[in-house]
């Protein structure tokens, strides 16, 4: 009984301690960036234009949607199944803002991108911050995966353009989406990026 007791008065003091703090902060997020001129694309920032642009033009990178990465990296599927990355969405309807472009940005999969999330009518197969809303458009990822099966051949497995032979991009985009002064997410980014080359976070095992 006591520690019923206990547990409903942690519940209170949480609650009023630490709910408006959250809120407030929220709204500190939003206002920060309303007051921004413009919101440059995440992927942009990671390649640098000039990359971005050829990588663009070149043709060989859509994005895909998570259903097709599941077929080959169950593993992930299941080990990040309650990462905060995948309810980004439903996160901006609070404050009616699941429309505005401003969010979308940073709250779903290449927004902005030539061939990336639109709107929940047309793409809602790039809802979110999938595993391509870090890595990037994974089409030629697949293709070069598939000949490597067909093949049954030794070709290094990559086509990424924020692949893990390409750790500087990778730990770039955290930071065009992290961008505010006080993260939530993390204290120390090293930590947060290496926490994603397992499966499982949690259990660091492959
Ligand atoms: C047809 C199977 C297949 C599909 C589909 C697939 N992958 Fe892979 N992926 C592989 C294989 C095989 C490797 C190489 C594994 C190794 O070398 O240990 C790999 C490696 C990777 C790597 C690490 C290497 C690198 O280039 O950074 C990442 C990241 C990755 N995949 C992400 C994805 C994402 C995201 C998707 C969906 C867009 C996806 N994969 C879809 C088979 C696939
Ligand atoms: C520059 C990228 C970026 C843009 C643009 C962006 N967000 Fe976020 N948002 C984030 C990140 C990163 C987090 C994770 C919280 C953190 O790390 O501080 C987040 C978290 C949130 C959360 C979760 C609550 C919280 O603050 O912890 C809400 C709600 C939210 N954003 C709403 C919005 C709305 C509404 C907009 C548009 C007005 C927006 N975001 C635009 C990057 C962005
Ligand atoms: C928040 C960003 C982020 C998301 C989302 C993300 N990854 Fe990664 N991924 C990383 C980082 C960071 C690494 C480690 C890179 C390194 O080794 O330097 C990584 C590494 C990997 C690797 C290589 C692991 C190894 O054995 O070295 C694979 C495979 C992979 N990711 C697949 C996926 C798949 C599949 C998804 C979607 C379910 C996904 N990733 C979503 C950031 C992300
Ligand atoms: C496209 C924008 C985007 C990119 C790229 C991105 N994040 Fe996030 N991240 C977010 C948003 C939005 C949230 C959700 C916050 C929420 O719901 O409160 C988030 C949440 C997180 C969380 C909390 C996860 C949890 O389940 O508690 C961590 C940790 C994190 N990000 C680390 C990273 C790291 C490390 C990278 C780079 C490898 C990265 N992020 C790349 C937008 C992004």
């Amino acid at each position: 009984m006591i520690s019923l007791k206990f547990f409903i008065f942690y519940f209170f003091i949480s609650t009023f301690i630490f709910f408006p703090s959250n809120i407030l902060a929220q709204n500190q997020h939003i206002e920060e960036i309303l007051s921004q001129k413009q919101i440059e694309v995440p992927l942009k920032q990671a390649l640098g234009d000039e990359a971005y642009t050829q990588a663009m033009n070149s043709g060989k990178y859509n994005y895909v949607g998570n259903s097709k990465c599941r077929l080959c990296h169950r593993e992930f599927f299941i080990g990040r199944k309650h990462d905060l990355h995948d309810f980004t969405i439903q996160k901006l309807a609070k404050s009616k803002n699941e429309k505005n472009p401003r969010c979308l940005v940073c709250h779903t999969t290449g927004y902005g991108v030539d061939d990336g999330f639109v709107s929940m009518e047309t793409t809602p197969r790039l809802a979110n911050v999938q595993c391509e809303g870090c890595h990037g458009p994974g089409s030629l990822h697949i293709k070069l995966a598939k000949e490597k099966m067909k093949l049954k051949s030794n070709i290094n497995v990559r086509g990424f353009l924020v692949g893990t032979d390409h750790p500087k991009r990778l730990k770039k985009i955290c930071t065009s989406c992290h961008t505010s002064q006080k993260n939530n997410s993390y204290n120390n980014l090293q930590e947060a990026y290496d926490s994603y080359r397992y499966a499982n976070p949690n259990m660091k095992n492959r």
